[in-house]
């Protein structure tokens, strides 16, 4: 997909779509005022007869538009901060992720409406207009405007001969500088390429084929990718991650992403002192979860395709950091298994050694995102970072205990946490943290070894499993982010398909922008 300044003015802006944004005060927008005119009054007419509204979301379709030479007009709410809901029932308050959400309806409205109009998908040009005026120029808010109307139409039907949303070929923008549209372009290709990669069925997207890819961004984004085959693991004593690996065909990997950062980024305000250490970026790849000897019923396993979306958000972070040209040195570390059943996959009551020395009884073959996680937490030591966050679909009892929509945030360091859930909350995505008490950690004790990978009954799940995780991270600072329920939607949301979502790419990469 092409993105690019627009050049022709908007009366004559040619493309299959125009999309018009229309703030609630759009009688102050030049834009409006001018193409206004330009239509004999309609479109202040119609706002004026409450014929076409201004509220977020809200989106009207004018086919052949008298007066414009675009083929197809649509008119998108951006109301104000303050006023109309937008995506989660939540009162729209121009945070980030409302407007990324904003450009991914308009942009989903103009896509599937090709399909409606017409099997040949005539909708391959779509411009975006009016979003400045709206916005004031913010460079936060026209960002993440792009970056919607980039990753907006990410669909999950990739095997479909007729996809529902026509991905466009061209999306021109108005009125926003080259730097911030390079800058939302990064950001929302980089979703786009998480939403992709979980999208992906797991005969296609199995350890090997993951690091195919994550080798191809490395080189096409330009950060390091080391990759760690069966013999370096075997010979590294990642023997909790192996074990979970066991029982599959395909070879496990771990994959270590290396951004070194850019001193002379002073925009980003922040770490103008003298940190150099790099933040280490943890994610769970199970390409895919069947549980293993506690398999999963077939409605639980369905969906486990996605249980390598940490090791995917972990991969689009990187790729948008390092087109940012942000400051923060990063290190990423992926571990890349398939959690199968076989004749010597692993077993209930096995005891497996981590690369920590930690013995690990093991109570639960489904809970194997900690095992590989035991591992890769530990391997991120040996590159002292300053502190770690993990991401990982790790338990159901999240989704249990927060719902489906929101990322459960467990940590070592307050400061972090609370570093995280304000730009959560800055940025728009929905977060937030469950107790660490010490007595969840009695739960894990083991009998015939140091830990166990289950917890006392289900109760606490989310909680027990991070305990688990905090045996593995010495003291750094940490922080821990289930995200079983955001990364995958099993029904679409007005601003995106189902499937894949980039959950927290947005946060990290503003929190690490800073
Ligand atoms: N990958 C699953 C967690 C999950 C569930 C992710 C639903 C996305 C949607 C994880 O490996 C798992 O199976 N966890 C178990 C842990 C239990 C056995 C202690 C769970 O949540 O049931
Ligand atoms: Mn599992
Ligand atoms: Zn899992």
């Amino acid at each position: 997909m092409i993105v690019q300044s627009a050049t022709l003015p908007i009366h004559e802006c040619n493309a299959d779509a125009l999309i018009l944004a229309l703030g609630a005060d759009w009688e102050n927008s030049p834009t409006i005022t001018d193409l206004d005119s330009r239509m004999s009054g309609r479109l202040s007419k119609w706002i004026r007869d409450g014929e076409v509204l201004t509220k977020p979301m809200k989106t009207t379709i004018v086919l052949s538009p008298v007066g414009l030479q675009a083929k197809t007009l649509i008119l998108i709410g951006l109301g104000k901060p303050g006023i109309g809901k937008t995506g989660l029932g939540k009162t729209f308050d121009g945070t980030a992720s409302d407007i990324d959400s904003v450009a991914g309806v308009a942009f989903r409205a103009a896509a599937s409406g090709a399909k409606i109009a017409s099997q040949a998908k005539t909708r391959k040009t779509i411009a975006f207009a009016g979003f400045g005026d709206c916005l004031g120029q913010e460079p936060l808010a026209m960002q993440s405007a792009v970056a919607g109307s980039v990753t907006g139409g990410i669909g999950q039907d990739l095997f479909k001969a007729e996809s529902a949303t026509a991905p466009a070929e061209t999306i021109f923008w108005y009125d926003v500088s080259e730097e911030i549209l390079q800058e939302g372009k990064a950001v929302g290709e980089s979703m786009s390429l998480v939403k992709r990669l979980v999208n992906l069925p797991p005969n296609y997207l199995y350890p090997e084929s993951f690091v195919k890819e994550a080798v191809a961004v490395g080189a096409e984004a330009g950060f390091q990718v080391e990759v760690w085959d069966e013999a370096k693991l075997i010979a590294e004593n990642c023997n909790s991650l192996l074990a979970v690996s066991k029982g599959s065909t395909r070879p496990p990997r771990l994959c270590i992403f290396r951004y070194a950062g850019n001193p002379s980024n002073s925009s980003d305000s922040n770490n103008q002192g003298t940190e150099t250490a790099p933040i280490a970026l943890v994610g769970k790849g199970v390409t895919f979860d069947s549980g293993g000897y506690s398999l999963k019923p077939t409605d639980g396993m369905l969906s486990m395709k996605c249980d390598m979306a940490g090791a995917a958000t972990v991969l689009g972070i990187l790729r948008a950091a390092t087109l940012l040209k942000i400051r923060q040195p990063i290190i990423g570390l992926v571990g890349l298994v398939e959690n199968m059943v076989a004749g010597n996959a692993m077993k209930l009551g096995d005891v497996l050694t981590a690369r920590s020395g930690k013995t690990i009884e093991v109570h639960n073959t489904d809970a194997e995102g900690r095992l590989v996680l035991a591992d890769v937490l530990n391997v991120a030591l040996d590159y002292s970072p300053s502190k770690i966050i993990d991401f990982a679909t790790l338990t159901g009892a999240c989704c249990v205990a927060l719902g489906n929509d929101i990322v459960g945030v467990m940590s070592n360091s307050n400061d972090l946490q609370k570093g995280l859930l304000d730009t959560a909350s800055n940025v728009g995505e929905y977060a937030w943290p469950l107790p660490m008490f010490p007595y969840f950690s009695e739960q894990i004790a083991g009998k015939v070894a140091d830990i166990k990978n289950v917890g006392e009954g289900r109760w606490g799940g989310a909680i027990t499993a991070a305990k688990f995780l905090e045996q593995f991270v010495d003291e750094k600072p940490w922080v821990h982010l289930d995200i079983a329920g955001p990364a995958f939607l099993d029904s679409p949301k007005s601003w995106c398909d189902a499937g894949g979502t980039a959950t927290m790419v947005r946060t990290i990469v503003a929190m690490l922008s800073k």
